[in-house]
């Protein structure tokens, strides 16, 4: 492990020599993937072939058309000679992935390149069919694969799908993308526990009272309404992006240094959460969403979780850790507030136990980056009354777009096409996470209806009230 990047040494590994996107019409894509490529084609560390492959049947001025408008979604292309490199690597091959011609079409568009990059930014119930195609035409000989969440429905599915891959690809060629490893901020939650000797003493439960991660979206899901169908909100982002964010949080130190041992410590504590119970699970669905394109009108999909969680471990045991997720909230954030217990005595009449007047640690995630450790501090004048006040260390809003800085889905696709597994999930911690809500996939109460712009369900505030109440994050806030 390299203490400045907690990357893996890749300096015997071969680097891919073409990169192939599965779903390349998709809205991932199209929002993340092509200003990324663009994004490394003008760094320069981006030269080899691009097959895309998608079933719309586009000539090539549709998808230079589809490529623009990708790479403008957030910004305007400002290097057109860096854009047309992009287009002169990117080639396309349409076709059903269920069809084999489709990857006979794909291996002619390889043409010489011996060790591609798979990347299946696909709906998860094409990407068996997508890797038995692959292993069919030989096109998995030397190559990787990079796999989107989630990885599987539940339990049983993520270890057939694991077999299945393992059956074509071995373990260091397999890449389970959970993009939000790839955050610059969710990384500083390791860097800040570890490169910190303060927080330890009271990274416990002797100190911390209760953990929230709010993960909020003021959007719905848009276009993606067939998709979000069979996932849900904690298919989508609970079981996996807030489980990775409470996992760096409550991990033991890693006992080597090595990227194995943050896996590692990552996963026990998933395997130490207990089974998530249906009373401790709030399921929301916005108003609205039954009229979305592709969505059941009597669906019963979740766009809104919050969940009570407990890891059994000595460091956590008693510790409730409340995570929440939804989309067509007030805002788009993600935020943890990590709650210390007030001090044990009552000396002022403004610091004993009341709610609300403890210190506390809260990591701004996003959109920016800071920590902030809120301290009580008397007010002037002659009485002992004081106020809470937060030390706010921030980043820079927008740093993550800078020239020098690599943007999340750079930094994955980067990593993997160099044989770099550290910011990759393991399937260890993968069967772990299913493990934890296994019992409330299908077994749970109906999703209550919230309406857009609200915090969502009533019965979401409820389920915290023994422990206080949601923080909602402020993004407007500034220090
Ligand atoms: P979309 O439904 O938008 O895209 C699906 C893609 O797959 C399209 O390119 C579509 O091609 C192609 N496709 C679907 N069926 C077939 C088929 N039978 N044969 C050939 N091509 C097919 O999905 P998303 O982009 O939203 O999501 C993809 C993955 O990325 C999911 O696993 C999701 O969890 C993950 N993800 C998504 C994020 C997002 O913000 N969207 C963020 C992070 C992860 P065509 O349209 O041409 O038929
Ligand atoms: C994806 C989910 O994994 O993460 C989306 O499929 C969600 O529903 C997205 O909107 C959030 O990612 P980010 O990086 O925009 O916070």
């Amino acid at each position: 492990m390299s203490p400045a990047t907690l990357s893996q040494s890749t300096d015997d590994v071969a680097h891919s020599d073409a990169l192939v996107i599965f779903g390349f019409s998709g809205d991932l894509a199209s929002k993340k993937i092509f200003p990324a490529l663009y994004a490394m084609v003008k760094k320069g560390v981006l030269s080899v072939p691009v097959i895309g492959v998608a079933s719309s049947p586009w000539g090539s001025d549709e998808w230079h058309r589809h490529v623009r408008a990708s790479v403008e979604h957030d910004a305007a292309i400002d290097d057109e000679a860096a854009f047309d490199r992009l287009l002169s690597l990117i080639d396309y091959v349409a076709g059903d992935y269920a069809d084999e011609s489709t990857f006979d079409a794909l291996k002619k568009a390889l043409g010489t390149a011996e060790r591609p990059a798979h990347y299946l930014a696909i709906p998860p119930s094409l990407f068996a069919t997508v890797i038995r195609g692959l292993g069919a035409t030989g096109l998995a000989d030397n190559a990787r694969v990079i796999v989107e969440k989630p990885f599987g429905r539940d339990l049983a599915s993520a270890r057939e799908l694991n077999a299945m891959a393992l059956s074509v690809f071995p373990e260091d060629a397999i890449f389970r993308i959970d993009h939000y490893l790839g955050k610059d901020a969710i990384m500083n939650i390791l860097y800040f526990r570890f490169a910190n000797s303060f927080l330890e003493p009271i990274w416990n439960r002797n100190h911390v009272a209760s953990v929230q991660v709010t993960l909020a979206e003021e959007f719905g899901v848009g276009e993606r309404g067939g998709f979000y169908e069979s996932a849900g909100c904690l298919r989508d982002v609970v079981e996996n992006h807030l489980f990775q964010i409470l996992a760096l949080l409550a991990m033991e130190p890693p006992a080597f240094q090595d990227f194995a041992a943050v896996h590692s410590a990552k996963a026990s504590v998933l395997r130490a959460m207990q089974p998530l119970a249906a009373d401790a699970l709030v399921r929301g669905q916005y108003d609205g969403y039954r009229q979305e394109a592709n969505v059941a009108p009597d669906s019963d999909i979740e766009t809104f979780c919050a969940a009570r969680l407990f890891i059994d471990s000595w460091r956590w045991g008693g510790v409730p850790w409340y995570l929440r997720a939804g989309k067509r909230l007030p805002t788009t954030a993600v935020e943890v507030r990590v709650q210390l217990h007030a001090p044990p005595q009552k000396l002022f009449d403004d610091s004993g136990r009341e709610a609300g007047n403890a210190n506390y640690l809260r990591f701004k995630l996003q959109p920016g980056s800071a920590i902030a450790l809120a301290a009580r501090i008397k007010q002037p004048g002659k009485a002992f009354l004081g106020e809470l006040r937060e030390l706010y260390l921030h980043e820079d809003e927008g740093q993550e777009d800078e020239s020098h800085v690599e943007t999340t889905y750079e930094r994955l696709l980067g990593d993997a096409m160099a044989g770099d597994g550290a910011l990759f999930t393991s399937q260890d911690a993968v069967e772990a996470a299913w493990a934890v809500v296994e019992p409330v996939l299908n077994d749970h109460d109906p999703a209550l209806p919230y309406a857009p712009g609200s915090w969502g369900p009533a019965a979401a505030d409820a389920l915290i009230a023994g422990d206080g109440a949601w923080h909602n994050p402020q993004p407007e806030e500034q220090p």
